[in-house]
């Protein structure tokens, strides 16, 4: 299902009363609706030829990397521009971060430049909170450690909303690597907010200890844990966070925890597959269903994500200083 291309949703400090977006726990559905109708109305203008406004025109937003990224990184990095913003790339090679420099340092030597927008990725958990306690500016977390990347959750639902229609009452699998990844954390906050069911699927070993009170339903059997299901999200092992050994192998864990066509078919037949990226085929998704553009919404994920930053930045430029209302 598309949905129609709604007409632009005004930026209103009442509706996102933040100053930065730091995580989806903490935002009511209100708040979380407000910024999917903004994304929708994004949607329609990235797809356009002339994609461009001005209402960021004058601010600064930039982009402070300290963990690889292509999809949140390019696609911040075209919110800003579209929206009019001048936008600086910095990532943790090349600058004074490998002479020894501190986050908050790097941070507060930034906020001296006086930008509007800074958009975070750490490894670890809570350090872009910890970074927004000593800057000026607006920050917006794209991801830290294992703690939450809130602007992948709003993508996944825009993408969910447009093609289903709605997120209240649909029932969500999340499955493979949760107890290292921000993008699960994100996504179960952002569910049970909106009233969907989620279910996680993953060996005990790569599961939080207390995942049942995250509010979620917990499997370790793929075919029952889809059994059902109206959305497949597949997580990736993530590597970089583990030390030490949470599978047997890969093959062992394609067998049992990767998406092919057998244990798909557990699901609803309209069943809706999305992985956030980066993938590793093979490991926790099979090529043949990756590609299937009939099932895998992984494309329109990538879409959106353009849309959703666009969505956010508008939404925070609200209460940026100096703020004046612009057509756009
Ligand atoms: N999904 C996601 O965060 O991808 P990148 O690491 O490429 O930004």
């Amino acid at each position: 299902m598309t949905a129609p291309a709604p007409a632009a949703v005004a930026a209103s400090p009442e509706r996102f009363p933040h100053r930065d977006l730091l995580g989806i726990e903490g935002l009511t559905a209100e708040q979380i609706g407000y910024l999917l109708d903004k994304s929708d109305s994004y949607v329609a203008q990235n797809r356009q030829v002339d994609k461009r406004s001005a209402l960021l025109r004058g601010r600064t937003l930039v982009n402070l990397f300290f963990e690889s990224s292509t999809r949140t990184r390019t696609s911040f990095e075209l919110a800003g521009k579209r929206l009019g913003a001048d936008v600086i790339n910095m990532s943790a090679e090349g600058s004074s971060i490998k002479k020894g420099e501190t986050l908050i340092d790097t941070a507060m030597t930034l906020n001296a430049m006086h930008p509007d927008v800074l958009v975070v990725r750490h490894q670890e958990s809570g350090a872009v909170s910890l970074l927004a306690q000593k800057v000026s500016c607006a920050v917006i977390n794209a991801g830290d450690g294992s703690h939450e990347h809130p602007t992948q959750a709003l993508l996944d639902a825009v993408t969910i909303r447009r093609r289903k229609g709605r997120l209240r009452g649909l029932v969500v699998a999340i499955c493979g690597d949760i107890l290292h990844s921000r993008v699960a954390r994100s996504n179960i906050h952002l569910l049970n907010i909106m009233g969907a069911r989620v279910r996680v699927i993953a060996p005990p070993t790569l599961l939080p200890t207390a995942a049942s009170q995250l509010g979620v339903e917990v499997f370790h059997d793929m075919r029952k844990g889809l059994a059902g299901c109206d959305i497949v999200m597949m997580l990736r092992l993530q590597s970089e966070r583990m030390q030490g050994s949470f599978v047997p192998s890969i093959s062992e864990y394609f067998h049992f925890y990767g998406l092919d066509t057998e244990k798909l078919a557990y699901a609803k037949p309209d069943a809706m597959v999305m992985h956030p990226g980066p993938m590793n085929r093979g490991v926790e998704i099979d090529t043949e269903i990756a590609d299937d553009i009939s099932r895998s919404a992984i494309a329109e994920q990538v879409e959106m994500g353009v849309a959703v930053r666009m969505a956010v930045l508008d939404a925070l430029s609200a209460r940026l200083p100096n703020f004046a209302p612009a057509a756009h």
